[in-house]
């Protein structure tokens, strides 16, 4: 069975963004791989945080992620920091990663401009610590969105140098591109993100959403009810193409175009649909959440599972590098 290997952020609350563009994709992959997801805690500390918070953080993400699908019984779950090797693999990809290859990451020149204040050197080599997560469990593919193919193209870039440079050890990783719609926010302007304030979580409580659902924007041609509205450029449309089935995209598609419907009742039937999925997966997490020590149970069998893999391949690496 083939490997792959993703990198979650501790970020706390999730959006649907974040369910439709990742998570919901990984549960049929799940199926068909050997999967290992990694909540990644190290490359959350390359930004300013609140170390009182951050084990919050994290139990949040685990707990998001296993009431959305990612079942413990047939994926491996863990925390980065659990397993040390990521950052000891990280400290000899250092020595085969050019600073030039660096400096062009896309990632890396954004999180520059919005943290001025705090361009570290952990920032900087962020990607490298990625390439050691992916390399160190010698995964075949990476399920990501399109922003992270420049990383993934980094570690198969950081496989090859080492290869060369000391003997074939790492398979070079490909990116397996998550076929969802980029979602964009309620503002229908930029993508759907927490900081932006333009989103609907994961785990929100069902009036909240149907408010949020409320003021989104839609089609901005259509001004009256009685307008004809183009489903193309409605952002709803691509939520209902997300979570509504083949024949109610239909017929709102026909109902939006002829004016039949008016954006109300377009944004009533999304809701209901939304929350049909969303319901059991908020239930689950509010349940995951009074039981933390089922999910400290979890993290620490995919950290023991996890170290036995890392084990191995860093007494290859050891050895390859004339460090034994
Ligand atoms: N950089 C990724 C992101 O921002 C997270 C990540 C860390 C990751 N390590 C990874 C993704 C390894 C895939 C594989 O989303």
């Amino acid at each position: 069975m083939s490997r792959i290997f993703s990198g979650i952020q501790p970020s706390g609350e999730l959006t649907i963004g974040n369910y439709l563009g990742a998570i919901r994709n990984w549960i049929a992959l799940i199926e068909k791989y050997d999967s290992i997801f990694c909540i990644v805690d190290l490359h959350a500390l390359t930004i300013q945080y609140d170390p009182s918070r951050m084990q919050n953080r994290i139990r949040a993400a685990a707990a998001a992620n296993i009431a959305a699908g990612l079942d413990p019984e047939k994926c491996v779950l863990f925390v980065q920091s659990h397993v040390p090797e990521h950052t000891e693999l990280t400290w000899y990809f250092n020595t085969v990663t050019p600073m030039g290859d660096l400096g062009r990451m896309t990632q890396f020149k954004e999180k520059s401009r919005q943290h001025r204040e705090n361009i570290n050197v952990g920032l900087f080599g962020y990607p490298v610590l990625q390439a050691a997560d992916i390399l160190l469990y010698k995964a075949d593919h990476v399920p990501v969105g399109a922003d992270q193919v420049q990383h993934i193209e980094l570690s198969r870039e950081v496989a090859r140098k080492f290869n060369s440079r000391f003997g074939e050890i790492f398979p070079e990783p490909k990116a397996l591109l998550s076929p969802s719609p980029r979602i964009m926010g309620l503002d229908g302007k930029s993508k759907m993100s927490k900081s932006m304030n333009n989103y609907i979580g994961l785990v929100e409580e069902p009036e909240s959403i149907r408010k949020k659902l409320a003021t989104a924007v839609t089609d901005e041609n259509r001004k009256r009810r009685t307008d004809p509205g183009n489903p193309e450029i409605c952002n709803l449309f691509t939520l209902h193409k997300s979570f509504s089935d083949a024949a109610e995209v239909e017929t709102i598609d026909g109902e939006c175009r002829s004016a039949g419907i008016g954006c109300v009742e377009c944004k009533r039937r999304l809701a209901d649909n939304m929350l049909k999925e969303l319901d059991p997966i908020r239930e689950r997490y509010h349940d995951l959440e009074k039981r933390p020590d089922d999910i400290a149970d979890i993290l620490r069998s995919g950290a023991r599972h996890c170290s036995e893999i890392a084990a191995k391949t860093m007494e290859e690496v050891r050895d390859a590098m004339g460090l034994v």
